[in-house]
């Protein structure tokens, strides 16, 4: 595998691959020691010039459970604020020796430039780019929807059957596209849930239902629904209703839980806005994953820098190159 840069191109057989690898690094977890020798030697670099918390620390401790060193980049504090570029950034993290390189950017697009510009010879993985995908953030997304539905029986499963609401910030969130190429392509149905002004104009392309009303979305009855933080630092306010209308036309709450199905269950990427976009009753549900998401992602990123890293290539890099 030579770079993760989204799942719009990532095959069914690959995704699962990287999710049942995910599920051999998660058993090593419950293990007195955790950590394991297989990148000993290897550097990753941590790549942000956005702020993260799940997503940072988590590479961060996926690497060093696989014996990696680590060198942490963010974009505040470096040289970045004297103009220097994304290309003499990567170039001078490249000559400290990176082999695996995780980027998160503001600009879309960023990730695969790194990866095809041919600055830098390190595998690249985009940790979110812009408004356009954040391909682990969906991997681990999927493998807590497998492992909720399907426990100890789901290795080798994709989610055939399964009915995922997607609900919010739609138009700017790298989560949902990220979210709706991988869910679909394992074979569930996907309803996108989100006030008008808040659904990208090329959503007709996609393979999901669009749905305005909240209500309407519950009553179908979804298995799981992932609720969406409101990226104002990306839209103008002329997009967005007050934060009280919003709570109260697309908030996930007790009495909406109260009527979604009651194996159901609750996912949310964080950073969550209780009182917004969820209730503190929601999110601290036992149906609520939010924490099993964090748990999941450390083994989900230590599955992607294994097979970035210990050799192991997915058939769709090994297509695109024959
Ligand atoms: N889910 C996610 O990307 O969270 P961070 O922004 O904290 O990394």
């Amino acid at each position: 595998m030579r770079h993760l840069l989204d799942t719009r191109t990532l095959g069914r057989a690959d995704a699962l691959r990287i999710l049942d690898v995910a599920e051999d690094m998660r058993d090593t977890q419950s293990r007195e020691i955790k950590k394991l020798p297989t990148l000993r030697g290897k550097t990753v670099v941590n790549l942000f010039f956005e702020d993260s918390t799940r997503t940072r620390i988590s590479f961060e401790a996926a690497a060093k459970r696989l014996s990696a060193d680590v060198i942490n980049f963010s974009a505040k504090g470096s040289s970045v604020s004297k103009g220097e570029s994304l290309q003499d950034t990567a170039q001078t993290l490249q000559a400290m020796g990176a082999d695996a390189v995780v980027i998160r950017h503001g600009a879309s697009g960023a990730p695969h430039t790194l990866a095809t510009s041919g600055w830098i010879s390190a595998g690249v993985l985009n940790a979110g780019d812009g408004t356009h995908e954040h391909p682990t953030q969906a991997l681990l997304d999927a493998f807590t929807i497998r492992k909720r539905f399907f426990g100890d029986d789901s290795r080798g499963r994709d989610l055939s059957g399964l009915h995922v609401a997607i609900v919010g910030d739609i138009l700017h969130s790298r989560v949902a596209r990220s979210n709706v190429w991988l869910l679909t392509t394992l074979g569930a149905r996907v309803t996108l849930v989100a006030p008008p002004t808040l659904v990208p104009q090329d959503v007709t392309a996609w393979p999901v239902t669009v749905l305005y009303d909240l209500d309407q979305a519950i009553a179908d009855a979804p298995d799981a629904v992932m609720m969406l933080r409101i990226q104002l630092e990306r839209m103008n306010a002329a997009y967005f209703p007050t934060e009280r209308e919003y709570s109260r036309r697309w908030g996930l709450d007790a009495a909406r839980m109260a009527a979604l199905p009651t194996d159901s269950i609750v996912l949310h990427p964080g950073p969550m806005n209780r009182g917004l976009e969820i209730s503190a009753d929601a999110a601290d549900s036992p149906r609520s994953t939010v924490l099993e998401q964090v748990a999941n992602g450390v083994s989900v990123r230590m599955a992607a820098l294994y097979l970035l890293l210990a050799g192991e290539r997915p058939t769709h890099d090994a297509q695109e190159e024959a």
